[in-house]
This record gives structure tokens, C-alpha cells and sequence, in this order.
């Protein structure tokens, strides 16, 4: 199995050194644009080898394209991170010229492979790669979900003061401080519905808290978020080569399922060899669906921005 993650920032370097700890990947290729940084940061991954004890063998390169050849999953983590007070959205511009150079990029070295995209605002730019790269649509996902579920489930956690890996708890929709729709009504502590443990004020508390997850942290940090980022995509990349049918929020393209079309949008899914496999249709209320149309119309004037990129 041969893993690429472009971007050797926080996020795809913490990225990077989950995969290398589960060994999901004989090798593994960080790759960024600066001068030094991967080959440093793979040279220092590889470096905890013998004291973690895993195989993975890591690979730094300067923009070298093809070393990423024949790359299994690639998990692309470049373009600019958030600063305190910024939307993912306000990234639109730069990041997308980026994920397109990446994305044809990669693609002249694996043309088959399967992409993970990152990058924000996730949803259009896992449009765009939808849109540029020819690939089929089940090899092409957004990761956002996967860390708004884990967030999610960490403040459903301290509200209940239990084991987060206790909870089975989905976030559907935008991942954006506004479009993303932690399903509240939808949650179970071992399958007892949380709404049976929590008061409504708790309840809205927490949805209010995930929403801004990823902004509390921008705030408190100075920069974006990257352990639970890093660790998200992971697990995904993990239910990928080890075909686990795991099943994990992800941006996908909708063609009638939800209700939408035309769009990338953040729903439960199957995760295995193929990318993914299966959108799963969960019964929502007539005000989750709404909430969920209000999404998509966020999300798809944000993907109008890049016609007049
Ligand atoms: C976050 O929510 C990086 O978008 C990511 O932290």
C-alpha cells in the first residue's frame, strides 16, 4: 500500500504520523511545496520508528510529483489554514488554485487513485476536485465529518462526563461554523438516545459548541486545529486500505440522495477499497431536512465563486 498526503503542515503531518503509527502503508509520501519541510518532518517521523516500533517508511519530497507515483489514497492538506476570526470560506481563492495545481498534479502520477480532500472550505473544494479531476465519484472524498463527529461526540462526552468511544453521534451537512448539522435527535450513549439523558439546554449547548469547533480552537490556538483534523482523516484513510466498511460522515457528491444534487455535501457513509461505497439515507425530521436544503444553498453559492475564479 503506498499513501501520499501533500501539505506537510500541521494537519497533514499529524495526518502522516497517524497513518505511519498504524502502518496503514508500506510507504509513505509527504510532499509539500517548501523547500525542506517534508523531508525534515518525514526525517523526524521516522526518527520515532524505533521507539514506537512501526514500518511505515516515510518519504519527504520538495513538490516532486513522482515520487507520489501509483499513490493508493492521497489525502490532500494544502492551501492556507484559518486565522482567529476568519471563515473556512474567506480561504476560497487561494485554496482552490492550489487544490487544482495539487489535484492535476497527482493525477499525472496516479491517475486511479483515491483523494481525500481537506483543504478549506471543504465542501466547494471537494467539489472542485469533483469537477477537475475526471475521477469516479466514489474515489473522491471531503474529510469534515469524520472531525465534527469526533467533536461532537467530545462535548456530548463532557456533558454526560463519558466515554466519548462510548457515543455513536453523526454530523451531517456543511462542514462550516453554520451549515454543519450535528443530529442531536439521532444520538445514543450505547443505544440510549442522549435527548433521554440531556436537558434541552444541554442539548443546544453542545450542538452550539460543535458548530464552532473548529473556530474556538483557531481562537485559542492562533492557527487551525490539527490533532483531531489529522486524526479524522486517518480513519479514514484506515477503513480505506484495510476495506472496513467503516461507517463515517464524509463529503460526497449527492445525486439525489438527501435530497440535493450537484453539490459535495457531508453525509454517513461507507468507507472501504472502492473509497466509498454506500451513502447511508438516515430518516431525518422535517426540520433536519430543512436545515439540511439551508446548507445547500450555502454551500452552493460558495461553489459559484469558482466560475468567477
Ligand atoms: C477544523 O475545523 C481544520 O477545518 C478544520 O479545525
Amino acid at each position: 500500500m503506498k499513501i501520499t498526503v501533500v501539505g506537510a503542515g500541521a494537519v497533514g503531518a499529524t495526518c502522516a504520523d497517524n497513518i505511519a503509527r498504524r502502518e496503514l502503508a508500506e510507504e509513505l509520501i509527504l510532499l509539500d511545496i517548501k523547500e525542506g519541510l517534508a523531508e525534515g518532518k518525514a526525517i523526524d517521523m521516522m526518527q520515532t520508528a524505533a521507539i514506537l516500533g512501526f514500518d511505515t517508511k516515510i518519504i519527504g519530497v520538495t513538490n516532486d510529483y513522482a515520487r507520489t507515483a501509483n499513490s493508493d489514497v492521497v489525502v490532500i492538506t494544502s492551501g492556507l489554514p484559518r486565522k482567529p476570526g476568519m471563515t473556512r470560506e474567506e480561504l476560497i481563492g487561494t485554496n482552490a488554485n492550489i487544490v487544482r495545481t495539487v489535484t492535476e498534479n497527482i493525477l499525472k502520477h496516479s491517475p486511479n487513485t483515491i483523494i481525500i480532500v481537506v483543504s478549506n472550505p471543504m465542501d466547494t473544494m471537494n467539489y472542485l476536485t469533483l469537477q477537475t479531476s475526471g475521477l469516479p465519484k466514489n474515489r473522491i472524498l471531503g474529510m469534515g465529518g469524520a472531525l465534527d463527529s469526533a467533536r461532537f461526540k467530545y462535548y456530548l462526552s463532557q456533558e454526560l462526563a463519558c466515554s466519548p468511544s462510548d457515543l455513536n453521534a453523526v454530523v451531517i451537512g456543511g462542514h462550516g461554523d453554520t451549515t454543519m448539522i450535528p443530529l442531536i435527535n439521532h444520538a445514543t450513549w450505547n443505544s440510549i438516545p442522549v435527548t433521554q439523558l440531556l436537558s434541552k439546554e444541554q442539548q443546544d449547548k453542545i450542538v452550539s459548541a460543535t458548530m464552532v469547533g473548529g473556530a474556538t480552537l483557531t481562537k485559542l490556538i492562533g492557527t487551525s486545529a490539527w490533532y483531531a483534523p489529522g486524526a479524522g482523516t486517518c480513519a479514514m484513510v484506515e477503513s480505506i486500505v484495510r476495506d472496513e466498511k467503516k461507517l463515517i460522515s464524509c463529503g460526497v457528491a449527492l445525486d439525489g440522495e438527501y435530497g440535493q444534487k450537484d453539490i459535495s455535501l457531508v453525509v454517513p457513509v461507507i468507507l472501504g477499497k472502492n473509497g466509498w461505497e454506500r451513502i447511508l439515507n438516515f430518516q431525518l425530521s422535517t426540520e433536519e431536512q430543512v436545515a439540511f436544503n439551508k446548507s445547500a444553498d450555502a454551500v452552493r453559492s460558495m461553489n459559484d465563486v469558482l466560475k468567477t475564479l
